[in-house]
């Protein structure tokens, strides 16, 4: 049965430092495949500089796992962020890193790779954060509403982050918890159309159901992935709204996770002040004018708004 899988090969110098592949790789050993790694390998530039350096360029993946070998090879062409670049230019790095590896997560699967990789970009933006917090100011908004979509996942995390130091936050894995919900929080709209999450007019009953399952269909997808609780709430519960007419769950006040309500804050202000297809992106300060006199105290906590109000001014 071993001698009839169809494989293809996999270049060994596409193997990022730190990175964790979620497919088998096999050694071609004088014409047998013999498992080198398993999926959950943790990858080092020290041990694919020994494997090219002994002569092993290629190893073979089964064809069965081409979308999970695809997903990372796509991950795997996108450009780094150097540490060195000043923190006011790195956070627009790491904004245009996240937003092509939403487009990624959008159009593949959900792997354990990507979780990993996101995870390392809300990583980067923590550590970004703790060393300027200012530098949050410096993320843009302006964008196309096509753009939009990609680059939303980003300043939500950006903002939660930015908020939760503001609020006090300095535990850096917990920060870490709140930039990986913010990042994967809309994951659930890959399988939403681009021309739904875009439509300018009201959405018919059908399209707005497949907005509103958003929440627990990225829930789901994500569920094998071993995040923390803080980063699953964000993602099944940032509709949410504080008097309960939120969704999926109609959660109230504290029954909504305190993490929870800054990444629906980020969320919100993020949604009013960028261009959409239906809607005239607002400026920081009519938005946070908008939420103080209309969504304070109903949708919103007021302790996370503090924290944006902090966090931006
Ligand atoms: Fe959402
Ligand atoms: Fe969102």
């Amino acid at each position: 049965m071993q001698a009839s899988t169809e494989r293809t090969s996999f270049p060994v110098s596409s193997l990022l430092d730190g990175s964790v592949t979620d497919f088998d790789l096999f050694l071609s050993v004088k014409g047998e495949d013999i498992l080198y790694a398993a999926p959950g390998y943790c990858w080092t530039r020290d041990e694919t500089t020994r494997l090219l350096a002994h002569g092993w360029n290629d190893f073979r993946v089964d064809a069965v796992q081409a979308s999970l070998v695809q997903m990372y090879l796509q991950l795997a062409r996108l450009p780094l962020v150097e540490k060195d670049q000043a923190p006011a230019r790195r956070i627009n790095s790491l904004q245009d890193l996240a937003a092509s590896f939403t487009q990624c997560l959008y159009s593949g699967e959900v792997s354990v790779a990507a979780v990993h990789f996101g995870q390392k970009i809300a990583k980067g933006i923590v550590d970004c954060l703790m060393e300027n917090q200012a530098s949050v100011k410096e993320i843009s908004a302006l964008m196309d509403h096509d753009q939009y979509t990609f680059y939303h996942s980003a300043r939500v995390a950006v903002f939660a982050t930015a908020m939760s130091i503001s609020m006090g936050v300095t535990d850096e894995k917990h920060l870490q918890r709140i930039a990986t919900g913010g990042l994967f929080h809309d994951v659930g709209k890959k399988d939403v159309p681009l021309d739904v999450i875009n439509k300018p007019g009201a959405l018919d009953q059908a399209e707005w159901q497949k907005m509103r399952s958003h929440p627990s269909q990225g829930h789901d997808a994500l569920k094998a992935a071993g995040l923390s609780l803080e980063t699953m709430e964000i993602v099944l519960h940032h509709h949410e709204r504080m008097n309960g007419s939120g969704y999926p769950h109609g959660l109230q006040q504290s029954g909504i996770m305190t993490e929870v309500q800054i990444a629906a804050v980020a969320d919100i202000y993020d949604a009013l002040t960028s261009s959409r297809s239906y809607q005239k992106r607002k400026s920081r300060y009519e938005a946070l004018d908008f939420m103080k006199h209309k969504l304070l105290g109903t949708d919103i906590s007021p302790t996370a708004f503090r924290g944006l109000v902090a966090a931006l001014t």
